[in-house]
């Protein structure tokens, strides 16, 4: 009762078929990284520009403890961090993960894009500094490198606040609709060291196709990252279902599998319509996100849905002869159990 008089009220403040562009929407109501990228955006930036300012702002201020350096220790009290970018237009991504004594994340996953070859590094050697502007020329010579630029550092007090958040996700259209996404992360708290989660992997943490949209998820990565949820949201998008409809998808197929997993995800189409979704679990019934449109830097609330996976979805009769019971799924508090 109370449930549907909220999502009433919900729909009345957000109204559906809203579009404009250019657009920033991101995970959580991480305000200031809204901000930024729509700073980058109106100040003539490219949409990975918006991408990259949004993230770094959320590493620089340790965005709930849960983005940027010091937060969410491993096992062994090291604080290690994920992030990647991707390029809607080309299709090309840049990735860094259990990156260690460096604050830009997602700085270095945009040189790994712009200026290697590759798609994912990780950990001390995947490392050569936001600019990876190394030298001798790694096309002609093998290393060691050297950056040419040193990295700025910026010291500041550490926040107190540490919830349970994780993961900045970001999507990005500008005007014509050229789409970026990327995500950035400290991980989980207590993990395994080594662990890496969904944030780094693209069509997992974050997905974007200019010829059909982007997504980015966040929750828990261990089990989000199986279903690809990112990809499978723009996918949908491409064959016309309208983001909110994508999103819930995304989220039904985890559901299916893990029917009290924590996660959420946020999907835009290349119009600049919009909408997310998350599952109702153990501290997560609403999740907010940020949104900046025509009227910049707006936090929308949307309630989980509570839906059994039985009442959302419908198992054809092949995969209800090879399901397995479906246990409700606990994220555990320390790596090892
Ligand atoms: C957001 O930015 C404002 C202005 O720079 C700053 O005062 C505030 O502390 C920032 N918010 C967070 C959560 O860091
Ligand atoms: C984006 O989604 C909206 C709402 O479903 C739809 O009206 C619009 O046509 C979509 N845009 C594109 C380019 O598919």
């Amino acid at each position: 009762m109370f449930g549907s008089l909220l999502i009433a009220s919900l729909t009345v403040l957000v109204p559906l078929g809203h579009t404009s562009l250019p657009l920033v929407i991101n995970t959580w109501p991480f305000k200031n990284a809204t901000a930024a990228a729509w700073s980058a955006l109106q100040s003539g930036g490219s949409v990975l520009d918006a991408v990259e300012k949004g993230c770094a702002r959320c590493e620089m201020e340790q965005c709930d403890g849960s983005v940027g350096y010091g937060g969410s220790p491993d096992e062994s009290g090291e604080t290690t961090l994920d992030a990647m970018i991707m390029n809607g237009d080309t299709i090309e991504v840049g990735a860094v993960a259990d990156l260690r004594r460096i604050k830009n994340a997602i700085g270095v996953a945009r040189a790994v894009m712009e200026h290697t070859d590759h798609t994912l590094l990780v950990g001390e050697s995947g490392q050569c500094g936001p600019e990876c502007n190394v030298f001798p020329d790694p096309s002609k010579s093998c290393g060691p490198y050297k950056p040419r630029a040193t990295v700025k550092q910026n010291i500041r007090a550490q926040h107190a606040n540490i919830h349970s958040h994780d993961t900045i996700g970001m999507v990005a259209l500008d005007k014509d609709g050229h789409v970026a996404a990327g995500t950035s992360t400290n991980g989980l708290t207590h993990k395994v060291p080594g662990r890496v989660g969904d944030s780094p992997i693209v069509g997992a943490g974050a997905y974007a196709d200019s010829s059909a949209g982007g997504a980015a998820a966040t929750g828990d990565g261990d089990l989000m990252m199986r279903f690809l949820p990112s990809y499978l949201a723009v996918e949908l998008m491409r064959a016309g279902a309208d983001p909110s409809a994508a999103c819930k998808t995304a989220i039904s197929r985890i559901k299916r599998h893990y029917s009290e997993f924590f996660g959420a995800i946020i999907c835009a189409n290349t119009s600049g319509h919009y909408g997310a979704a998350c599952n109702k679990a153990p501290g997560l019934s609403q999740f907010h996100y940020m949104v900046s449109d025509s009227e910049p830097h707006n936090a929308i609330e949307i309630s989980c849905f509570p839906f059994s996976p039985q009442r959302s979805y419908t198992w054809s009769p092949w995969e209800a002869s090879r399901r397995r019971t479906v246990v409700p799924y606990s994220p555990p508090l320390c790596g090892r159990l």
